[in-house]
């Protein structure tokens, strides 16, 4: 599918409130991209897919995702941690995406994971800034956006962080790997 019709797709299964998120990140994504490097096509498309499985009930969502053979039992306790990876297995097996840094974008966008490739970053970095995101920090984290990419998703991925742990709850270690492949990024690019 291209972007396009994947837009159509979201229409159908998603609320209109969600619709205009992914709308946003579609648009945010493919702006970054054009900005940093990446391909703007492969963003739209990533922004367009990323959260098709989001509102998919957790129990109908972890039978696909066990039919799909997603193995980490760690995503099965929450259908937040699993709509990125189920996402990104319809793409590949219904929705016709064979892009492979498409496809690791929206199985990671929740959690980061430990390559943290470019277009993984845009996506990432995308979600949490889109126009319609409204929280604290979200203003300065655009202006970062625009300076500076792996600061700012650094910035993002320890906010969430952050976020978890203020509400009781355990960052998942794939977070925390993340965050330690984004400094080295940063550490790299210094030198
Ligand atoms: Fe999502
Ligand atoms: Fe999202």
């Amino acid at each position: 599918m291209n972007a396009n019709e994947l837009a159509c797709l979201a229409r159908q299964r998603l609320s209109e409130k969600r619709f205009k998120h992914v709308e946003g990140v579609a648009k945010t994504a493919q702006a970054l991209a054009l900005q940093y490097g990446a391909d703007p096509e492969k963003a739209c498309i990533a922004g367009w897919l990323h959260d098709l499985e989001r509102e998919t009930p957790h129990s109908q969502a972890a039978a696909a995702a066990r039919a799909a053979g997603i193995e980490d039992e760690s995503l099965y306790k929450n259908a937040m941690l699993l709509h990125g990876p189920l996402a990104s297995c319809r793409a590949r097996a219904e929705w016709g995406i064979e892009d492979e840094e498409v496809l690791q974008a929206v199985y990671a966008h929740t959690l980061g994971d430990d390559t943290m490739a470019l277009l993984t970053c845009v996506l990432y970095l995308a979600d949490g800034i889109e126009p319609g995101r409204s929280y604290p920090g979200v203003e300065q984290l655009r202006k970062t956006a625009q300076e500076d990419l792996y600061l700012a998703v650094e910035q993002a991925l320890l906010g969430s962080m952050e976020h978890l742990q203020n509400s009781g709850k355990t960052p998942h270690p794939q977070s925390a790997r993340a965050l330690e492949r984004i400094r080295a990024i940063r550490k790299e690019a210094k030198q």
